[in-house]
């Protein structure tokens, strides 16, 4: 007995002089890497300070996009540097504006890594913006996570270059379901706004599949965001005579397109259906009425009850004055954890440990659902269609991706698929 209790000392010394001993050397190590290279590229243990680049719209036309991303990612880091950081070292979120812009994206995220030198990147919310700054990331091996950039060609620019939330070829199909299957519409029209990749792409995956499920696309129009009078668009398709009108374009243009397809006779009975780009509080501003009864695809509801979704908007609520966080806001937080745990993982912040890290992430339990990177370094996860009324948001329904069950709110208990239980038990 003595002795046992002797032999388990003898090993508890003996780890923590092989610990001590390790952290030394980490020590020396980053002291070397400190005068031989950039800080945070050491190989071997953590800087003090690890500085995560941020590139987001903060001024411009949907700046909502830029303030409610950044107040996720901060929540996250001081979340995470109240907990004790990255296994001691504590991250500086470092925010760069690139006002909308994809070329003005390119040149603070070259900033970002060579003036700044930040480990990781994190940005930005509209595609043609991520499209634009991503290969300067994968030259320089930094891995960026965009939280909410659903175009496929995001992740294409390079193994470096992952994202949270789904992507567009099952966005489109989302709405194309939603319209074909649960409100039975046969007649499309679809409105592109033609500069942005990203309704682009949504216009383009939603109009294979509706027209795959027997659906027809009856007129295409297309504007540019900016645009203010959509007359002569709206003309075309009141001619067509559509069911429902799909215009995957942002916040900024929506309200007013809606006002004036009212205007011109075309009722509320022919909804305006889009895609998450609508997720703003401005979303209203053009005319309250004319949206009732439209629906969009998004990422989360904040009426999902589950318990960890509701602490999340309360605390975030608690910090930004009463502000309800919405899906930029969600995934922001969640890509931001998924990044800080991929990086107390590696227990580096080298470019490629924190990208094969980045790559394990399976079935973190994000606010936005489970995350699982995929091989394409894309998430796979369900979408929410939320309906507007009033200024307000109500939660329609939640369609999973082919293989997987949708986690839906009011069934919560709905039967798991086989690999489910496995991957919970994974979860953080
Ligand atoms: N998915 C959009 C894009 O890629 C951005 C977006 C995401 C907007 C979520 C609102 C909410 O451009």
């Amino acid at each position: 007995m003595k002795f046992e209790r002797f032999g388990r000392l003898f090993v508890a010394i003996a780890t923590s002089a092989v610990l001590v001993c390790a952290a030394l050397l980490n020590t020396a190590c980053e002291k070397r890497d400190t005068q031989g290279g950039p800080t945070g590229q050491s190989d071997a243990g953590l800087p003090k300070e690890i500085k995560v680049g941020i590139y987001m719209p903060m001024t411009g036309p949907t700046a909502t996009f830029g303030t409610s991303s950044v107040h996720g990612f901060q929540m996250a880091a001081d979340e995470l540097n109240a907990a004790g950081g990255i296994n001691g070292s504590m991250v500086k979120l470092i925010v760069e504006d690139d006002q909308g812009k994809p070329d003005e994206a390119k040149t603070v995220v070259t900033k970002l890594i060579s003036k700044d030198q930040v480990v990781a990147v994190l940005g930005e919310v509209g595609s043609s913006r991520s499209i634009a700054a991503a290969p300067i990331c994968q030259q320089n091996k930094v891995p960026m996570l965009t939280p909410s950039s659903t175009n496929e060609e995001v992740t294409k620019k390079g193994d470096y270059i992952f994202r949270v939330c789904y992507i567009d070829p099952f966005q489109g199909e989302v709405g194309a379901r939603f319209a074909f299957e649960t409100l039975k519409f046969k007649k499309a029209a679809i409105l592109t706004d033609i500069k942005n990749d990203y309704s682009v792409g949504l216009s383009k995956t939603f109009k294979e599949a509706f027209t795959k499920m027997g659906g027809q696309i009856v007129v295409e129009q297309t504007y540019q965001e900016g645009d203010t009078n959509f007359n002569a668009q709206l003309t075309g398709i009141r001619a067509a005579n559509p069911e429902f009108i799909y215009a995957p374009g942002y916040y900024t243009d929506i309200g007013q397109i809606a006002k004036q397809a009212r205007e011109l006779g075309i009722k509320n009975e022919v909804p305006l259906i889009g895609g998450d780009g609508w997720d703003s509080p401005k979303l209203w501003e053009g005319g309250k009425e004319a949206l009732n009864g439209c629906f969009f695809s998004n990422h989360y509801s904040i009426s999902d009850p589950s318990e960890h979704v509701q602490k999340f908007i309360k605390s975030f609520q608690e910090k930004y004055k009463g502000e309800t966080p919405d899906a930029l806001a969600a995934l922001a937080y969640d890509g931001a954890k998924v990044l800080f745990d991929a990086m107390k993982r590696a227990n580096s912040v080298k470019g490629d440990k924190v990208r094969d890290e980045l790559a394990k992430t399976q079935s973190y339990k994000g606010v936005t659902g489970l995350i699982s990177i995929n091989k394409d370094r894309n998430a796979v996860k369900s979408a929410v269609i939320l309906e507007v009324r009033d200024g307000k948001y109500v939660y329609k329904d939640t369609i999973a991706p082919p293989g997987m069950t949708a986690e839906k709110p009011a069934a919560a208990e709905a039967p798991k698929t086989a690999e489910e239980p496995k991957k919970e038990a994974a979860a953080k």
